[in-house]
């Protein structure tokens, strides 16, 4: 059991006659023993730069990594006790899986042949590779490569485990089942865990905690219930949920609303001063379809799904379009008219200049 501590970390990479890349910029973060972090933000954030930091795989710029608080920044990476696995598998093609396997495993301690067999054996029941242990990387799938990678990591019965990315090479199918077989081991097996991703899905379904992550600074750090139900910033909202989140910007009256237009008003959820530019914030699901009160609006097309249906709409004297999620019976046709209404207690706002939340 180990907690994992990450104070005011910094990455500044700086190459002679290059510009200097700020990557990560004071990251302040806790892992409680056995947790599942996920690690979200988009591509180039420094969600890397921060794995390879805490593995001791990069320098340190600035701050302190702590386990069960002890500082570990000096020690090299072998000596850390942390596995990783990374997106590209990084397996030895000449060796078979289970050679892979035991390689990380005698590098390390030398352990005893018979030893060094039983954990393999262990390691590939519970992570599913018993049935192709003599196959080599070459002959696998990237959903099998991907598993290895991660069993490789296990088998060190690491501290802390940090997997970057590690459902990116499968396809939709494979990712599903590996995602619900990583959480069960991970719980099983009880490993502090920071998990890489630029998924928001992937993170909302794996994660105890999600910390956001935006030009290497935490934006947010919470449930997938906190961040999705009471996201911090513009930048969170719009990252995290699938349809994404309405974003409509607007001009508070003063009396509990905020003008979008001429013709269209929403009830804000919170009290904000006449005159405060916002952008008021509304999930598809959060808006309904109603007879002849609420917004006026045109149809500007339908997709019509199993479970439910998405429209696009053009809100009267608004630019940007409304994404609606619609009852799966309902069909609608371009340039139909509609009503809308939103869930006044499940909208968001936000400050229009600092993107911050009102709420
Ligand atoms: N070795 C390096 N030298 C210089 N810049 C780097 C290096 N590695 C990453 N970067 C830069 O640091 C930033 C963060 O990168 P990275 O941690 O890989 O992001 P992510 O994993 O979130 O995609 C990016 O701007 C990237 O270009
Ligand atoms: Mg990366």
């Amino acid at each position: 059991m180990t907690e994992l501590e990450l104070r005011d970390l910094r990455k500044t990479y700086s190459a002679r006659g290059r510009p200097s890349v700020d990557a990560v910029r004071g990251i302040d973060l806790t892992l409680r023993s056995g947790e599942l972090l996920g690690l979200l933000g988009p591509s180039g954030c420094g969600k890397s730069t921060t794995l390879r930091m805490i593995a001791g795989l990069e320098t340190v710029t600035g701050g302190d990594i702590l386990v069960d608080g002890s500082s570990v920044i000096a020690r090299p990476a072998q000596q850390r006790n942390i596995g990783v696995a990374f997106e590209n598998y990084a397996l030895y093609p000449p060796l078979t899986v289970a050679e892979n396997l035991a390689f990380g495993l005698k590098a390390r301690r030398r352990a005893e042949r018979g030893d060094v067999d039983h954990k393999v054996k262990e390691i590939a029941e519970r992570v599913d590779l018993t049935a192709i242990l003599d196959a080599r990387p070459a002959g696998l799938s990237s959903g099998q490569k991907q598993r290895v990678s991660l069993a490789r990591a296990l088998i060190r019965e690491p501290d802390v485990l940090l997997l970057d990315e590690p459902l990116s090479h499968l396809d939709a199918a494979q990712r599903d089942t590996t995602r619900r077989e990583l959480k069960r081991i991970q719980k099983d097996l009880g490993h502090t865990t920071i998990l890489v991703t630029h998924d928001q899905e992937e993170a909302l379904s794996l994660a105890d905690r999600i910390a956001v992550m935006k030009d290497g600074v935490i934006q947010q750090l919470g449930t997938p219930y906190e961040i999705y139900d009471s996201p911090a910033n513009v930048f969170v909202a719009d990252f995290v949920g699938e349809p994404a989140i309405n974003l409509l910007p607007g001009v508070a009256d003063g009396d509990g609303h905020a003008r979008l237009s001429d013709a269209a008003r929403v009830a804000l959820p919170v009290p904000v001063p006449a005159g405060r530019e916002v952008v008021v914030g509304i999930r598809p699901e959060d808006l309904a379809l109603t007879g002849d009160d609420g917004l006026p609006a045109r149809v500007l097309a339908h997709e019509p799904l199993l479970e439910s249906g998405i429209a696009t709409l053009a809100l009267d004297g608004v630019e940007s379009p409304l994404v609606v999620l619609t009852d799966p019976d309902v069909r609608l046709a371009h340039d139909d008219r509609v009503h809308v209404t939103a869930e006044t207690h499940l909208t968001h706002v936000f400050d229009a200049e600092t993107g911050d939340s009102l709420r």
